[in-house]
C-alpha cells in the first residue's frame, strides 16, 4: 500500500525496531512535519454532517495512536477526516511494564497492554489550546486512572476539562488493560456513569456554548444481553453515538499462537469479523440513525466499505497503519468514492447498513 519507495523504506526501517520504539519514532516524525500531505477536499461524495460536525470524509484515526495530542494536525494532514486523541486520564500514569506492544505480522494483528500510559489532563489541555485555531475535528477520548478511588468522577473530570476544546467526547469503558474497567459496561454501573457524564456535559455546555457530543466506546466481547443493556442505556441517557469497537480478548483464528499468548487487547485484521458482527448487531438495536463509528480491523479499501454496509456512519483505524503505512488512507478514500459511483449512489448514507442483516446474523465463535 505504500506506493512510494521512500514510504516502503520507512516502513521496513520501522519494523526493525521494537513496536513501541517504532511508534515513538512515528510520532516524532509526524510532529516534525515529515509526512506526505493529502488534499481531503477532493471527495464531495464522502462529506457528511454527523453529530452536528462537518466531516470532510468518514475515516478517522482511532484512539491510542496519539494519546497525548501531540500530532492531531499531522494526522489530519495525512488525509484523515478526523482525529481522536487519548485515552487521557486525569493524572499522568506510566501504564504497564514494557514490553507491552506486540506485532503479529503473520496475522496482520497487534496486541497491546499499554494500560493508559499518558501525560494526563493538563498536558493534553495545553496542546489542544495551542492548536485551538487550526480547526479540524478532534475528539477527546476520556478514561479513568488505574488507582482512581471514584472512576465515574475521573470521566466527569475529563468532560469538564475539555468541554471547550473537544469536537466530541469518547467515553472509553472498553479497554481490557485497566483491571475492572470493562465492568462499567454492566447495566447498573453504566446507568450511573452515563447519568453523571451526560449531566456534566449539559452543565459544561452552558459555558462552552455548544453541546459537545458524547460517544460511548464499547468492547467486542459483549454478550447479546450485554449489548441490549448497552443500547438501552444509550437511549435512556440520550448518548449521541457509539464507537464499535475496542480491542478483543479473543484469540480466535490466530496463526501466531506464541505471540497470541501475550496478555492484552488484539486489534487489526483478526478483529475485523468480530467487530463487524457486533457493529451490525448494535446498529439493529439502536436503529438506523444513531451515529456509530465502525472500527476494528479495517486494513483495506474493501474492508472500509464493508464496515459502512454493516452499519457504520463513520470509520476509524489504527493497527493497519503498522503494516500498510499512511498511503492506506488515500486508497480507502479513493475506493469509497469509486464504489459509491459504481453502485449509482451519491453519498455514504445510501450505502450504510445495506448488509446489516447478513452481518448481524453471522455467528461469533
Ligand atoms: C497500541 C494501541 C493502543 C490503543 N490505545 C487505545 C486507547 O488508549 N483508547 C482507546 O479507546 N482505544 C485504544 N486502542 C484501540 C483502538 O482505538 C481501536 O479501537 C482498535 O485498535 C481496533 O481498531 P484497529 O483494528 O484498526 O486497530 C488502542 C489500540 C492499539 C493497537
Amino acid at each position: 500500500m505504500m506506493s512510494s519507495f521512500a514510504g516502503r523504506l520507512a516502513l521496513s526501517a520501522l519494523h526493525c525496531l521494537d513496536a513501541e520504539t517504532a511508534h515513538g519514532v512515528t510520532i516524532r516524525a509526524l510532529a516534525a512535519g515529515l509526512y506526505p500531505r493529502f488534499d481531503n477536499a477532493r471527495f464531495p461524495s464522502l462529506e457528511q454532517t454527523v453529530l452536528g460536525l462537518p466531516f470532510p470524509n468518514p475515516l478517522g484515526m482511532a484512539a491510542g495512536f496519539d494519546k497525548n495530542g501531540e500530532v492531531a494536525d499531522a494526522v489530519l494532514g495525512l488525509g484523515f477526516g478526523f482525529a481522536e486523541v487519548g485515552t487521557v486520564t486525569p493524572l499522568p500514569q506510566a501504564g504497564n511494564p514494557k514490553p507491552r506492544l506486540f506485532r503479529l505480522p503473520a496475522d496482520l494483528g497487534v496486541i497491546n497492554r499499554f494500560g493508559f500510559n499518558n501525560e494526563g489532563h493538563d498536558a493534553l489541555l495545553a496542546r489542544l489550546e495551542a492548536r485551538r485555531k487550526r480547526g479540524g475535528i478532534v475528539g477527546v477520548n476520556v478514561g479513568a486512572n488505574k488507582d482512581a478511588a471514584d472512576r465515574v468522577a475521573d470521566y466527569v473530570a475529563g468532560i469538564r476539562k475539555f468541554a471547550g476544546l473537544a469536537s466530541y467526547f469518547t467515553v472509553n469503558i472498553s479497554s481490557p488493560n485497566t483491571p475492572g474497567l470493562r465492568d462499567l459496561q454492566a447495566k447498573e454501573a453504566l446507568d450511573e456513569l452515563l447519568a453523571a457524564v451526560m449531566a456534566e456535559r449539559d452543565r459544561a455546555s452552558s459555558n462552552a456554548g455548544r453541546k459537545v457530543p458524547v460517544l460511548l466506546k464499547i468492547a467486542p466481547d459483549v454478550s447479546s444481553e450485554g449489548l441490549e443493556d448497552i443500547a438501552e442505556a444509550v437511549g435512556k441517557h440520550s448518548v449521541d453515538g457509539l464507537i464499535v469497537s475496542n480491542t478483543t480478548l479473543s484469540r480466535q483464528g490466530l496463526s501466531d499462537t506464541a505471540t497470541g499468548a501475550q496478555a492484552g487487547g488484539l486489534s487489526g485484521r483478526p478483529l475485523f469479523r468480530r467487530a463487524t458482527i457486533i457493529l451490525a448487531r448494535t446498529r439493529k438495536l439502536v436503529g438506523p440513525d444513531l451515529p456509530i463509528i465502525g472500527v476494528g480491523g479495517i486494513d483495506s479499501p474493501e474492508a472500509a466499505f464493508t464496515k459502512i454496509t454493516a452499519g457504520a456512519t463513520l470509520l476509524q483505524l489504527y493497527s493497519a497503519l503498522v503494516y500498510k503505512g499512511p498511503d492506506l488512507v488515500h486508497a480507502i478514500l479513493n475506493h469509497l468514492d469509486r464504489e459509491l459511483k459504481r453502485r449509482g449512489l451519491t453519498n455514504l448514507a445510501e450505502a450504510r447498513s445495506v448488509n446489516v442483516d447478513a452481518w448481524a446474523g453471522e455467528t461469533l465463535d
